[in-house]
């Protein structure tokens, strides 16, 4: 049978029964479109059809849907997850535009803010979790610990929630005040630790490990120890391979600020294992210069910065550090939401005022790729855009 009307909608059954697992839905939207063409054309509508199916696919593309739509392919549609969990990654791409100079580099930034909590640290959060539970390490009924700038917690948070485990985190006044909610949101029994005036110091990082540690003394803790926890590469080397996928031409190079440093290693483990040779290069803030000089110093940049060599950070992985001007990376975070409608946070301004310096150097025909990190929502209550 060609094609469905309403006459024939009864056969359907029959036809979802034959078809295989993954394609049946795909089937029932073409059945659903025919029939409502055949219902369309009995009643004399010139009608539209408008396709909002999340599985549609070139199947559906094929045969059975006008010539006018417009359906992405297989792969680029979103999917339906039987729950939270399964809907991390997949994120997309965009190129930038208008703050890329001419004669620069293409530059393209992958929106992690698409994932559940609005940030890439979903992806290690789950990775962590599972890596765990795949060991015996993590078993129902125990309390998972951390310590997090905020981010890392949100994304246990919400991992936590779905899988049932109690999330005891200790963070600071540090931290957006809407990733600390978030945290409370996912039902984490939170400790916020007083830092130096909303700033980042070298001793704030020892002092939120030092509590972990005393909850992760506790019986029946996992501590996540995000800092030396190497699962959280599992989770991001997938970033690496859905570049590839996406990317319709080679990446030059890769560039990322570093914290725990899990992003880019994992990243830079990805891009390798599919094949690719592009260059690794890492940022920090230029007030903390610890990986490009040594010296620890104070910013307020979250999540990246800690003031000392990250033990996830691992030479072979990357090709060159560079030190990034706080105050650009606040800049180029309001300009992206200005100018490209891409509202990230400051660690994202960063990757991008860090991604156009080597773009102008590397100059036209050459491609620069970083990551939004996170979304601007976060910090909304901050100085970010409050001017
Ligand atoms: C907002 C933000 N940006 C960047 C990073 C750095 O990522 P990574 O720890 O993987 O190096 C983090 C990590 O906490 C973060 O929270």
């Amino acid at each position: 049978m060609d094609r469905y009307t309403a006459d024939n909608l009864a056969n359907w059954n029959a036809v979802v029964g034959k078809a295989g697992c993954n394609s049946h839905r795909h089937r029932l939207l073409g059945i659903a479109l025919d029939v409502a063409r055949d219902t369309a054309d009995r009643l004399g509508v010139d009608a539209r059809f408008v396709v909002s199916d999340l599985y549609a696919s070139p199947l559906t593309t094929g045969s059975m849907i006008p010539q006018r739509q417009q359906i992405p392919p297989m792969g680029e549609t979103m999917r339906v997850g039987t729950s939270m969990t399964d809907v991390v990654g997949n994120t997309p791409v965009v190129q930038l535009h208008k703050v890329v100079p001419n004669g620069a580099a293409d530059v393209f930034v992958k929106l992690e803010w698409f994932n559940p909590t609005g940030s890439y640290k979903d992806r290690m959060a789950l990775a962590m979790i599972e890596e765990a539970e795949r060991r015996g390490d993590l078993r129902p009924g125990m309390t998972v610990v951390e310590y997090t700038g905020g981010s890392t917690g949100s994304s246990l948070g919400y991992v936590c929630a779905v899988k049932g485990y109690k999330l005891k985190v200790v963070s600071s006044d540090a931290s957006a005040e809407e990733k600390l909610r978030t945290m409370r949101a996912f039902g984490a029994d939170l400790t916020v630790l007083k830092s130096d005036g909303g700033m980042v110091t070298p001793d704030l990082h020892d002092r939120l490990i030092d509590q972990a540690s005393k909850f992760a003394a506790e019986p029946d803790t996992y501590w996540t120890d995000q800092l030396n926890n190497a699962d959280s590469l599992v989770g991001y080397r997938t970033i690496g391979l859905e570049l590839l996928e996406q990317m319709d031409r080679p990446i030059d190079v890769f560039c990322a600020a570093v914290g725990t440093a899990g992003l880019a290693m994992g990243v830079s483990a990805g891009l390798a294992e599919g094949g690719s040779d592009a260059r690794i290069v890492i940022f920090e803030p230029a007030s903390t210069p610890f990986i490009t000089k040594g010296e620890a110093g104070t910013h307020g940049v979250e999540g990246i910065g800690i003031g000392f060599r990250p033990p996830l950070l691992d030479e072979r992985r990357y090709d060159e550090a560079r030190a990034i001007d706080e105050s650009d990376g606040r800049a180029m975070a309001r300009r992206l939401a200005a100018e490209e409608g891409l509202l990230a946070g400051i660690s994202t301004g960063l990757n991008v005022t860090g991604a156009i310096d080597i773009a102008k150097e590397l100059g036209p025909e050459h491609t620069v790729v970083t990551v939004a990190v996170d979304t601007g929502l976060k910090y909304l209550a901050g100085d970010l855009f409050s001017t």
